[in-house]
């Protein structure tokens, strides 16, 4: 069943809403609907995308029917000093939220993706639209909701909230509760800055600290433990050489 957007237009009546079967990546029309001065808040959702991009230009599987592919504009009155923590903010509002919609308890991993059980449920790709006037945010999220499987490349880093959960979730529900969550830690990061969103983000993942990971950069292989997150929410990290680097962008992942 597509998505009920009459049904979300009657739950959000003062959020522009607008929804596709299928395009390259909602990234493209929120891009072009910014510049066309859309208001903050306006999401853009598809059932289906043919071009599904990730970060590091990854691709981002996007089931026809089965996943949340949504693009929100942000227009906030963010100091640039917190952009690194608007990606920080969206993770800990897609835990709150599937938390909320399906009741399941999911970790975050710096700085973007969403796990349950250590398998990748949702992804976060935040763009800044400079050009546009006022300048916007685009937040992507995507979430693997009722995907039943996933190909074989993808299969034993990814996971969706039907396979955790057993039953299917309701794609409607979770965008609801998504776009509030969404309201409420962008309002806070606007209000109280960077530093309760870090905090709450160091609380709700387990691999700020003490963890063994990993992390690609510029095609060489840093290893050590990670150490908390800096003021400006990057990764700390304890490398086996024994030095201490701040980690500003590049995958992290679990050393096995
Ligand atoms: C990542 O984890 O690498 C980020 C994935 C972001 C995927 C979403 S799906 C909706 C939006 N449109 C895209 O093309 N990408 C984001």
């Amino acid at each position: 069943m597509p998505v009920d957007v009459t049904w979300l237009r009657s739950q959000m009546p003062d959020r522009r809403i607008e929804w596709h079967d299928v395009v390259d990546s909602t990234m493209t029309e929120a891009s072009r609907l910014a510049e066309a001065a859309a208001p903050s808040g306006t999401v853009i959702g598809a059932e289906e995308q043919s071009a599904g991009r990730g970060r590091h230009g990854r691709s981002w599987h996007s089931e026809p029917g089965s996943g949340l592919y949504v693009s929100i504009i942000l227009r906030r009155q963010f100091n640039p000093a917190t952009l690194p923590v608007v990606t920080l903010a969206l993770g800990l509002a897609a835990q709150e939220a599937i938390l909320k919609a399906t009741d399941l308890a999911c970790d975050l991993r710096w700085p973007n993706d969403v796990l349950i059980q250590s398998k990748k449920c949702a992804g976060i790709l935040t763009q800044l639209e400079a050009s546009t006037h006022p300048s916007a945010i685009i937040a992507g999220i995507g979430i693997n909701v009722n995907h039943s499987s996933f190909p074989v490349e993808l299969n034993a880093i990814a996971t969706s909230l039907r396979i955790a959960s057993g039953r299917m979730e309701s794609r409607e529900r979770l965008l609801v509760d998504l776009l509030a969550s969404i309201d409420t830690y962008c309002d806070l990061l606007e209000t109280e800055g960077r530093r309760p969103i870090i905090e709450m983000f160091a609380r709700a993942s387990s691999y700020v600290s003490g963890r063994r990971v990993y992390v690609d950069q510029d095609g060489s292989q840093l290893r050590g433990t990670t150490a908390g997150l800096n003021d400006s929410g990057f990764l700390l990290l304890r490398s086996d050489d024994g030095t201490n680097s701040v980690i500003v962008a590049g995958g992290v992942r679990p050393c096995s």
